[in-house]
């Protein structure tokens, strides 16, 4: 063996000792790294409720403590229901199935929407103890004049009301 070998040798085995441990260090940060992004999606609250769709709407699916703020029908809209049934209206089908309610016969009576939104059902959560009469009126209203929609019997607080009972 050469004196320039054995020189060579000595310098590349504490490197290559060091490649294999940054290699491990970096496949253990891959790691973590692959089951953070694989757990993060599944605690978006969408997923939450898509998984949760055949449990009844009974059970209150967010913290019942909580009270929207938002008074007008369009921004009720924008705040709550947008981010299932998304902001032309037209819902959408993924991880969950989120039904159209673009010109939606299912709207013409107006007790129905006006029951979804209070008592939820299925896949869609209960929004009664988060919204006053006035909100769930001024939401479904909207919901009923836009989005292809165009029912212009309004129904009032007092409806909201009737269904709540
Ligand atoms: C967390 C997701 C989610 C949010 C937020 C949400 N919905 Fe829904 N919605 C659903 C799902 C899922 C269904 C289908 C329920 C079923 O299977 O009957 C639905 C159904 C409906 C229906 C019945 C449609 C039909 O054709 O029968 C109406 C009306 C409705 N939603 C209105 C609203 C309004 C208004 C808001 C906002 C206040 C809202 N939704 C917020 C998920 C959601």
């Amino acid at each position: 063996m050469t004196a320039w070998s054995k020189r060579k040798s000595n310098v590349i085995k504490p490197e290559s000792a060091d490649v294999v441990q940054m290699t491990h260090a970096n496949y253990k940060l891959r790691t973590a790294l692959a089951i953070a992004i694989a757990v993060v999606p599944s605690l978006s609250p969408c997923m939450a409720y898509a998984q949760s769709a055949g449990t009844p709407a009974s059970t209150p699916a967010l913290s019942t403590g909580f009270k929207f703020v938002e008074m007008s029908g369009e921004e009720l809209f924008v705040n709550v229901c947008r981010g299932c049934h998304m902001s032309d209206g037209k819902g959408a089908a993924g991880a969950g199935t989120y039904p159209s309610l673009a010109g939606n016969r299912n709207l013409e009576a107006s007790g129905y929407p006006v029951h979804v939104v209070v008592n939820g059902q299925r896949g869609m959560p209960p929004f009664g103890t988060m919204m006053s009469d006035d909100q769930v009126a001024a939401v479904v209203n909207y919901l009923r004049t836009h989005f292809d929609n165009n029912y212009q019997d309004a129904v009032t607080a007092e409806d909201v009301k009737i269904v709540r009972r």
